[in-house]
């Protein structure tokens, strides 16, 4: 009998500080930045982010997302045997984010220290980070490397924004979102689709790297706005197609279309092309912000937890960033 992958809880979390664009505007004030509340929400669709406090790192938020959907699965620490957290912020240049997450969770109580041993990773895809982290996962529960992955997306971007940019700083935000996925005989994940374009490094990326002691060149994020948003546009839909077709499925069996949360212009005309009613479009980047690998599980937890998306909706996750990567993953909650 053929395996599949299924998702059985949702997960997520975002730091208590909240920011308003009038908040951050009235911060960036005070270093000569000048922005607004009109300019942002017109451009963006943003209205507020969260931001971690300077001690807590992509592992902190990751482990209290990482919580959240055990609990939603009725699953324990000890019942999982691959973690995989999708992060462009990670807590240290190495060991991965993931192990240090399954060390947290293995201090919650005696039994949660079986959690330890099971294959830990990080995937760097920056937004695509979550979509490239959930092909993995079910690729790696189809062939029988595992039977129930905890994949979490989980960042800090405040941490490598540069704050006298008004073109980027007000873009991002911190959060987290986890799924367990668990094997199954009945689909799950119905088809995924991912790419990456090695040659557009340059419009979004944080430059710099650690040599010799010391950052050798900007370890800030720099982005070509323009140039992402034109090729953002194209290629979500084609990736969100592509996994259509693979699923032999049609633009109107879409319940739910979860894209990437960066700027709802780029979000909406992608529905658009995919004839998906906005209706059906989820939106969170109202209120947190573009927060990376982290946006699509963030919005996917917020949209289970209200009710919104329920047990057997079909959903197209999609997502796009630097590298330039993207791909897209269908799936029958
Ligand atoms: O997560 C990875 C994916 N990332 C994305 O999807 C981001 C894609 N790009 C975008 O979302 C948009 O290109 C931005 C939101 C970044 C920019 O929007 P835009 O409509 O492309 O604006 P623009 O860059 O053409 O700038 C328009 C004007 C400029 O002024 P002038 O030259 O027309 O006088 C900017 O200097 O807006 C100005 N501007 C601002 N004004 C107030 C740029 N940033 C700001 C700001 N506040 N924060």
């Amino acid at each position: 009998m053929r395996r599949f992958s299924r998702i059985t809880g949702t997960g997520s979390y975002l730091p208590p500080r909240r920011l308003s664009n009038a908040d951050l505007a009235a911060e960036l004030a005070t270093k000569g930045v000048e922005t607004s509340d009109d300019w942002i929400v017109e451009r963006t669709g943003i209205r507020a982010r969260h931001f971690a406090a300077p001690d807590v790192c992509a592992s902190d938020l990751g482990f209290e997302a990482a919580k959240a959907a055990l609990q939603a699965a009725g699953r324990a620490p000890q019942d999982i045997d691959l973690i995989i957290v999708a992060t462009s912020t990670p807590d240290m240049v190495f060991p991965s984010t993931a192990c240090i997450l399954q060390h947290k969770l293995a201090q919650l109580n005696d039994a949660a220290k079986g959690i330890a041993g099971c294959p830990a990773f990080d995937v760097q895809a920056v937004c695509s980070g979550f979509v490239y982290a959930l092909t993995v996962a079910d690729a790696m529960i189809q062939t029988g490397a595992a039977n129930r992955a905890l994949v979490i997306g989980s960042e800090v971007f405040s941490r490598i924004l540069d704050f006298t940019d008004r073109t980027t700083c007000v873009l991002f935000g911190d959060g987290a979102g986890a799924v367990v996925l668990e094997a199954s005989d009945t689909p799950g994940i119905l088809a995924s689709d991912l790419h990456a374009d090695g040659k557009h490094v340059g419009i979004l990326c944080v430059p710099g790297n650690v040599s010799g002691g010391r950052v050798i060149g900007s370890p800030l994020l720099t982005m070509d706005g323009q140039a992402v948003f034109k090729l953002a546009v194209g290629v979500l839909e084609d990736a969100a197609r592509a996994t259509l077709a693979k699923a032999g499925l049609k633009d109107t069996d879409i319940d739910w279309l979860i894209p990437h949360q960066a700027n709802i212009r780029i979000m909406q005309s992608t529905a658009k092309k995919l004839k998906v009613p906005l209706e059906k479009l989820i939106v969170t980047v109202d209120q947190h912000g573009n927060t990376s690998a982290a946006s699509i599980p963030l919005a996917l937890d917020v949209s289970v937890k209200s009710g919104k998306i329920k047990p057997g909706d079909t959903l197209m996750l999609e997502g796009v960033g630097g590298g330039f990567t993207w791909g897209a993953v269908l799936l029958k909650l």
